[in-house]
């Protein structure tokens, strides 16, 4: 008996797949077909695979072409699979030819031609989104240049003046929305009030109820709004999330982040930093990211820590923010103006979970016990710093209506919250107010300061 076999994908089964099937099965009399697992799609940078791999092997299977399927989980399998079935030929479609010229060495290597004229990248293609830009900054540069890969993403219009926001939104499908933190809410609601997808940097807004009025209204609409927290999307910081939360190292005890940039603000005005981000709204988000979605967005207290910029009263240098829960701890060091390991650390009753440096956008993490033979290490495929998948899942959301997982609206809320409370003074204690440099006195620069 003449065995082939062959590899894809699948996704949105079309005629180019069973004609390539067909071929495949007449070059002998069994066939197998190898259907790509999600992870390996990844692995190899197709990221928005719009079906699920069950799905995807009930189609092929459902045709009646195939006598066997398995599922490719990783590189090399082929050789594995070659030997393991005994397999006499190997087809893959003419795109791939030359790519699997090694297998001669275990197998006869058969391209055949490709169909014209479609692909499961065109269908994915058809049920395009627009996508406009609000903002200038490296992080809207990211998002245009990330879009590339995503299937189905245009980029639109982009604009770096609110006047012309009417404008953006009548021209676009959604908006991705960059501009100083206090702005985000009313932009935000506009663009869902003109029914338009929304996917907005963190934060979200300055306040907890704003979130909630957010999602209520984004939700009404059948519309989706996203925190674009690209942290949450990077595949090892998504795993280590679900590994934590199924018990991996024990109850979680304590939750410490850190993250810190370099930047010169020696010599600055007030003024000069009126249109930056201080430390706690740009890295906050992410700081907060894991203590939140490990330890759920009920904190019993909080206590914020800053060290002010000189001519700034509410430009922080550095913030330290702990949270106590009922039996664990948070503790979050974010800052601009300082350095420090940028690295996760989350202690289990079992063991330890160590993300290095910089944790944010990391592809590998480790699972550490007293017993250092039990340490397992975890490596995953980092794509454009999270940014890819983020688009990817915010299309999937829009246009197939799948569930957005990877941010809770709870702890977009809990993000907002803390950042809102940093500005009202809630919970802050400033450093140096004793000695107060920016002119005020000790009462003013602890304002709001709860103990
Ligand atoms: N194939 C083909 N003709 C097409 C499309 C695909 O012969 N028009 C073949 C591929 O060469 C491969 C198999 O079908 O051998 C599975 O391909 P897959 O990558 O799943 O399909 P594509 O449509 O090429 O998917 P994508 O656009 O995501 O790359």
């Amino acid at each position: 008996m003449k065995k082939v076999i062959t590899y894809g994908t699948f996704d949105l089964l079309h005629y180019g797949h069973i004609r390539l099937l067909e071929r495949a099965k007449a070059l002998g009399d069994y066939l197998i077909v190898g259907i790509t697992s999600e992870d390996f799609d990844k692995a190899r940078g197709k990221i928005n695979v719009t079906e699920s791999l069950a799905e995807r092997m009930e189609a092929v299977k459902a045709l009646g072409i195939a006598d066997e399927l398995l599922v490719e989980e990783y590189e090399g399998q082929k050789i594995d699979d070659i030997r393991r079935y005994g397999i006499d030929i190997f087809a893959i479609g003419s795109d791939w030819r030359g790519k699997f010229d090694y297998l001669r060495d275990y197998c006869e290597v058969v391209y055949l031609d490709r169909t014209e004229g479609i692909s499961s990248s065109d269908i994915r293609s058809r049920d395009r989104l627009v996508l406009g830009l609000v903002g200038a900054s490296t992080n809207v540069d990211k998002i245009a240049r990330e879009a590339g890969f995503v299937n189905g993403l245009e980029i639109g219009r982009s604009i770096t003046d609110e006047r012309d926001y009417d404008e953006l939104l009548r021209d676009s499908d959604a908006v991705y929305i960059y501009a100083r933190p206090e702005r985000h809410y009313d932009l935000v609601k506009k663009a869902l009030e003109s029914g338009r997808h929304v996917l907005c940097e963190t934060p979200l807004s300055m306040k907890k109820a704003d979130c909630a009025e957010l999602f209520a209204l984004a939700e009404e609409s059948g519309l989706v709004l996203m925190e674009a927290i690209k942290t949450a999307f990077s595949t090892a910081y998504a795993r280590l999330v679900l590994l934590l939360k199924s018990g991996k190292i024990g109850e979680i005890v304590s939750v410490d982040s850190a993250c810190t940039s370099m930047e010169e603000f020696e010599g600055a005005e007030e003024k000069d930093l009126s249109d930056k981000w201080n430390s706690i709204s740009d890295w906050g988000p992410i700081g907060m990211l894991p203590v939140f979605q490990l330890l759920g967005p009920d904190y019993i207290e909080k206590r914020i820590t800053s060290r002010m910029h000189p001519s700034a009263p509410r430009f922080d240098l550095f913030s330290r923010i702990d949270f106590t829960y009922e039996n664990a701890v948070g503790s979050v060091r974010v800052g601009k103006g300082v350095k420090t390991e940028g690295e996760l650390v989350v202690t289990g009753t079992k063991g330890y979970a160590y993300v290095p440096a910089p944790w944010w956008k990391t592809d590998f993490f480790e699972i550490r016990y007293e017993n250092p033979a039990e340490n397992q290490r975890y490596f995953y495929q980092l794509e454009g710093e999270g940014i890819r998948n983020m688009l990817a899942d915010f299309l999937k959301a829009a246009v197939h209506k799948s569930p957005q997982t990877r941010v809770e609206p709870q702890v977009t809320a809990a993000i907002a919250g803390v950042i809102g409370d940093f500005c009202a003074g809630k919970d802050l204690r400033i450093l140096g107010s004793r000695r107060n440099h920016a002119g005020g006195n000790e009462e003013n620069g602890t304002s709001g300061e709860n103990s």
